[in-house]
């Protein structure tokens, strides 16, 4: 990256009293400037308890829509307002109130990769880090729903007892990726664990040898004694993963696995918004209080 962008985002990080918080599937680029990388459930962590006047979010609206909620008096910014999640948006938060009505005292999870009007109708959120132990923290339901990624859902029905309803939401990206395409990168690298996200398919997720969100694949890489991994989520996670381990070897199926929406947002769009405090992401009052309760009630397990 060009220096001279390096030196400016530094003075007007310290100009703004402002941070940087990316997601693991950001650009090589944007990672090397961040303040705090993470997986979603890290970042809405890191978002509640930041000491700063102004949050620039490398990441999705739902993400920078989630440090507005849990940050009322801060300026949150998301340098591409484009960059949206197309599965967030196969659910609306009438659809929500529709569930409600379909399934009454049946708990609504809604999975973090949705708006805060999703999120405010909802009984509580969860990520693909959590999902387990929210859905086992309604000691007394034993119905949940589960909203909008079905395949979260499915992967959360098969360690429950609990019988799991859901939306039919997906992400593109990983249910983009078949059975087929995992078996043939196996039969190429016997030797290395498959590593999947719970956002792929009941299939995929059969072949695979660990399952995790992209934190918890960072943290079985580094403490794993092998030195080889087939990498079943998106691409920007090879990143820090080669970064962290440069002696270990990754893998990735043939169909290559990358977020169009993660990929926007570049170090000049970031010198941009501290610049202009624009694109500003904020939550009208009512809806933001709503989904607070829901966010919150996730973070309060733990
Ligand atoms: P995690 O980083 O929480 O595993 O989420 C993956 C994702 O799809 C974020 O958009
Ligand atoms: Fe949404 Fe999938 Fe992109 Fe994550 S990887 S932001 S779930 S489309």
């Amino acid at each position: 990256m060009k220096d001279d962008i390096k030196q400016q985002l530094t003075e007007l990080k310290a100009e703004r009293k402002a941070v940087i918080l990316a997601h693991n599937y950001q650009s090589a680029e944007i990672q090397e400037i961040a303040d705090m990388l993470g997986d979603s459930l890290e970042l809405s962590r890191k978002a509640s308890a930041v000491d700063a006047e102004v949050i620039v979010f490398c990441g999705v609206a739902f993400m920078a829509e989630t440090a507005a909620v849990l940050n009322p008096g801060k300026t949150v910014l998301l340098p591409r307002r484009e960059a949206g999640c197309p599965m967030a948006d196969m659910i609306t938060p009438e659809d929500v109130i529709g569930i409600r009505k379909e399934y009454p005292g049946v708990p609504i999870i809604t999975y973090v990769n949705s708006t805060a009007a999703v999120k405010a109708e909802s009984t509580v959120c969860c990520t693909s880090a959590n999902v387990l132990q929210v859905v086992e923290s309604f000691r007394d339901a034993d119905t949940v729903y589960l909203a909008p990624d079905q395949n979260l859902a499915k992967y959360a029905a098969r360690h429950t007892r609990k019988k799991v309803l859901h939306w039919n939401g997906y992400c593109p990206i990983h249910h983009n990726l078949l059975a087929e395409d995992v078996v043939k990168v196996k039969r190429a690298h016997p030797e290395a664990p498959f590593l999947a996200h719970p956002e792929c398919r009941p299939e995929v997720l059969d072949l695979a040898d660990e399952i995790r969100s992209t934190s918890g694949m960072l943290r079985f890489v580094r403490e794993s004694s092998l030195n080889a991994f087939i990498i079943g989520t998106e691409e920007g996670i090879l990143t820090p993963m080669q970064r962290e381990n440069p002696h270990k070897r990754f893998y990735t199926p043939e169909k290559r696995l990358i977020c169009q929406d993660m990929k926007l947002t570049t170090p000049e769009d970031v010198v941009r918004a501290l610049q202009t405090l624009q694109p500003r992401i904020t939550v009208p009052e009512e809806t933001r209080v709503k989904a607070l309760q829901a966010v919150e009630c996730m973070l309060a397990l733990g």
